[in-house]
């Protein structure tokens, strides 16, 4: 009982560390565009978490082609079509740019890799391209 106990406490102090964390002051720099853009780049969003989880289950299934064609064509360089590069390029700092280039880069170079059989370079590329989501979002948030 006593064990129990303790083990309630520390999930709480657990969790509220977690959650005071989360709620931390959002240094985050604000990025304004116009709202039908913003919708289009979160929706793109959406659908790269969902490309993210179907690379992962090919990735189980060991289906390297599948995971390779799913990375090129929903977030390597050739995923975003060129008009849409450039309407929303003005609307966004160099540097976050830069990361949404990396992030298209280490995606291409993963399909590559998976297409190659590759598997060990293949995980580390894809290690990098959620690095490259993580360091974005850290960075920057729509106003
Ligand atoms: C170049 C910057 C950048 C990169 C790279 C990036 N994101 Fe985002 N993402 C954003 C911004 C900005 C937002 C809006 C966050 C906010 O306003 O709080 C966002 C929001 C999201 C959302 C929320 C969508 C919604 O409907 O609210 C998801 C999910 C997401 N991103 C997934 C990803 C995944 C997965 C990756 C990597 C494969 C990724 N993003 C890469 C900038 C980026």
């Amino acid at each position: 009982m006593i064990r129990m106990l303790i083990g309630i406490t520390v999930l709480r102090l657990l969790f509220f560390c977690g959650f005071s964390h989360a709620d931390d002051q959002d240094n985050r720099q604000k990025i304004s565009m116009p709202v039908m853009m913003k919708e289009r780049m979160l929706a793109r969003m959406r659908d790269h978490l969902l490309a993210l989880q179907e690379i992962q289950a090919a990735m189980a299934g060991n289906n390297l082609d599948k995971a390779s064609d799913i990375a090129e064509t929903r977030l390597g360089v050739s995923s975003m079509p060129m008009p849409m590069r450039h309407e929303m390029a003005p609307y966004m700092p160099q540097s976050m740019r830069m990361i949404g280039m990396k992030m298209h880069k280490a995606a291409s170079i993963f399909a590559m890799k998976a297409s190659e059989g590759d598997e060990q370079r293949a995980l580390s590329s894809l290690s990098e391209v959620t690095q490259q989501c993580v360091a974005c979002h850290a960075a920057y948030r729509l106003n």
